[in-house]
């Protein structure tokens, strides 16, 4: 096979090495273009431009694979469960006993938030996006735990991870008591990761609140199915921000403000809205898909930058759901409405011709739902989800002697060069 590839610009030939990963994907090292050719390359979205080579997370779009460390999706989801898979995509093993029971321990310890926190919480106003709270409140983490604004061991390292992963859960459960003007209810360490999640969601001080083990365990399979997804938009952001030795809370933060978007991490709600519109017959399915052929709108859900496949993170998901209501024996419709849609959009030629599928976001929010999670919520959630994966990716980064500050290039095309005009002479033409 060859390990160059041959660029001839202007009549020059540039031999460029080919880099090629563990499962045959093929890269161009351009790293030397500018200074040898006073060349760069021009890509908007980045859809064919690697940022970096990775351990963590892979992903072929073509044939619908998702592998954590190497671990197809599909049995971390049989198998596993949220810490552990979290613990693997950050520690780069699946832990013994005795790491997980220790870990557990450490996440226990860490689900308090600093007392003075808490009037972050009573400052903002009652309606505020969690998500804005949820970014806010990670990154003031830094100002309470300032020795690790620098981590220089791996017991360092260790401390701000259970600290993040821990916390993530205590932020998202307070900033929805206070929208609710409910009285904040504390973590107890004797519960498991999800448990003592819904707990502080749900629990009142008079009556606690015990969810069932089919509620844990399709919380515990939502959150492990986001937990990575190699160089996603947030993800890209947190290596970004952490590229400039920005600290953990500060690049995990603005991962936080990247997944907000509705493109991203905010497809779970829009889903939820664009369902409900058509449960509440605003719109019929059918319309629903015609109007998105006439791109009118997305189809919230559909479609992804990298699977041209089925998201095997749907499949699961899509089944956890249909476990979750039967075990509540809740008939949730916007079920059958999500289930329907993808049956015309799947046998429709525009989402057939563009490869478009339902992708992770189509049927989390019907699990999220049925678990009483408030849609404005449903991002908080994804996020807390994808801490783990954020953290790996920072500190694969951050160990990495090579990692280099981020700073893309551009092809400027505004004025060429104008001289200074005084204010008397200036007027508008248009
Ligand atoms: C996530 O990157 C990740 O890994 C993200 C994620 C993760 O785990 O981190 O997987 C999580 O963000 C999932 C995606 C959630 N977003 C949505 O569900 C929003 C709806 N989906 C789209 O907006 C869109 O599909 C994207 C943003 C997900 C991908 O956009 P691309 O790759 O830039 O696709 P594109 O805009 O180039 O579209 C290609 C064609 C266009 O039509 P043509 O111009 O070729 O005629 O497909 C059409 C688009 O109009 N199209 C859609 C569509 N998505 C793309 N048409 C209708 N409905 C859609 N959802």
């Amino acid at each position: 096979m060859q390990d160059t590839a041959t660029l001839t610009i202007d009549g020059q030939t540039y031999e460029l090495p080919i880099v090629r990963g563990t499962e045959g994907e093929v890269a161009i090292d351009i790293s030397s273009l500018r200074s040898r050719a006073k060349v760069i390359t021009l890509d908007p979205g980045y859809a064919n431009t690697g940022a970096c080579t990775s351990t963590i997370t892979f992903v072929d779009g073509e044939k619908g694979i998702l592998r954590y460390r190497g671990y197809p999706i599909e049995q971390l989801a049989e198998y596993s469960s949220f810490v552990e898979t979290a613990m693997l995509l950050i520690f780069g093993e699946l832990p013994t006993k005795e790491e997980r029971a220790e870990f557990r321990t450490m996440l226990g310890d860490q689900a308090l938030l600093h007392e003075d926190l808490l009037h972050h919480f009573d400052g903002f106003p009652p309606n505020g996006h969690p998500m804005a709270i949820l970014a806010a409140v990670i990154n003031s983490l830094g100002t309470y735990y300032p020795d690790l604004l620098e981590i220089r061991s791996d017991e360092e390292f260790r401390q701000a991870v259970a600290k993040l992963i821990s916390k993530v859960r205590t932020i998202a459960a307070f900033s929805y008591r206070k929208s609710r003007g409910l009285p904040i209810i504390y973590p107890d360490p004797r519960r498991s990761y999800c448990e003592n999640f819904l707990h502080m969601m749900f629990s009142v001080p008079y009556r606690e609140y015990t969810p069932t083990p089919e509620a844990l365990r399709a919380l515990s399979l939502f959150l492990l199915v986001h937990a990575d997804h190699e160089q996603n938009c947030s993800c890209s952001t947190v290596r970004m921000v952490g590229s400039s030795e920005a600290n953990l809370f500060a690049s995990v933060s603005a991962g936080v403000s990247a997944l907000w978007g509705r493109l991203h991490g905010g497809a779970n709600s829009a889903v939820l809205t664009m369902l409900e519109q058509i449960r509440d017959g605003d719109l019929s399915v059918r319309e629903c898909v015609e109007r998105a052929k006439r791109k009118e709108f997305r189809l919230m859900g559909f479609g992804h930058r990298v699977y041209k496949n089925f998201d095997p993170r749907a499949k699961v998901l899509k089944a956890a759901a249909k476990r979750l209501l039967t075990s509540l024996n809740v008939q949730d419709d916007l079920l059958e409405i999500a289930q329907e849609l993808e049956d015309i959009a799947l046998s429709d030629d525009y989402f057939v011709e563009r490869k478009l599928y339902p992708n992770v976001d189509f049927y989390s929010g019907i699990i999220l739902r049925a678990l009483g999670i408030p849609t404005n919520m449903f991002p908080v959630m994804f996020a807390m989800g994808r801490m783990p994966g954020w953290i790996a990716h920072w500190h694969e980064q951050f160990q990495d002697p090579n990692a280099r500050i981020h700073r893309p290039r551009q092809i400027y095309m505004g004025p060429a060069q104008r001289d200074y005009i005084p204010m008397h002479a200036r007027k508008r033409t248009s």
